[in-house]
């Protein structure tokens, strides 16, 4: 059985989208800022708000479709790994995007989005609170890479050796 289209859209958009993000962000430095450092930081900030809108959307659909039974060899305790890795992170993604964003606003930097309108600037200048919450960016980006990682090789698992079908209902 498959998650419906929708879930599926939005999950294959936030795995793509956050590969990207830790591409650009973590290589950013030593690679995009020599290439086009605007340009990039401007792809970088454009996902992360779309992430931030997927990410809802996401729980939103989730909420209102139906659950599909895990299968019967889960036991109770590899169910709730489960759902705190998911929760992780959704919360993760979520918070990677508001700390970059929120801190852009204190910092009062203008930016467009995918270079199509203005990104409309709501909070008042607070640069010192900006850099305090723009400190969390990198620590949300390490949490979010182990689970990510312990994530795709629960899929792997799920695939290759317990060979059930939760891998097909999100692909
Ligand atoms: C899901 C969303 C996001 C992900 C996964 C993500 C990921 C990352 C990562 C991995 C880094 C490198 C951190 C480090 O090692 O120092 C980074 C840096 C950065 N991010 Fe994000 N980010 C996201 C959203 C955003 C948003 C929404 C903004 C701003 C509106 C933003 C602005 C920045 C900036 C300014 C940097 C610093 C780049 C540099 O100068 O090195 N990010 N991001
Ligand atoms: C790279 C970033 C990724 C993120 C942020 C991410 C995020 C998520 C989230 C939040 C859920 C929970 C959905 C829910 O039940 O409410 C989920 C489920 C799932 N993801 Fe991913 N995912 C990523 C990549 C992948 C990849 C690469 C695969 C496959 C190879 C994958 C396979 C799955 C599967 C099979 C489920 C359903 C698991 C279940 O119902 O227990 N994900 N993902």
């Amino acid at each position: 059985m498959k998650y419906n289209f929708l879930i599926r859209l939005f999950h294959l958009l936030i795995a793509i989208g956050v590969i990207l993000q830790f591409l650009i962000g973590f290589f950013f430095d030593d690679l995009f800022a020599k290439l086009n450092g605007a340009f990039f930081m401007t792809i970088h900030k454009s996902i992360g708000l779309s992430l931030a809108i997927v990410v809802i959307l996401l729980i939103i659909t989730r909420l209102l479709s139906k659950k599909i039974p895990y299968p019967k060899a889960m036991s109770s305790l590899h169910i709730f790994l489960a759902k705190i890795v998911h929760f992780g992170l959704y919360l993760c993604v979520f918070c990677m995007s508001m700390t970059g964003l929120i801190a852009s606003q204190l910092f009062q930097s203008q930016w467009q989005f995918f270079y199509w309108f203005n990104v409309p600037i709501l909070l008042p200048q607070n640069p010192e609170l900006g850099s305090e919450i723009f400190s969390w960016h990198p620590w949300f980006a390490y949490i979010l890479l182990v689970l990510v990682i312990l994530h795709i090789f629960a899929a792997l698992y799920h695939k290759y050796i317990a060979k059930d079908d939760i891998v097909k209902k999100m692909l």
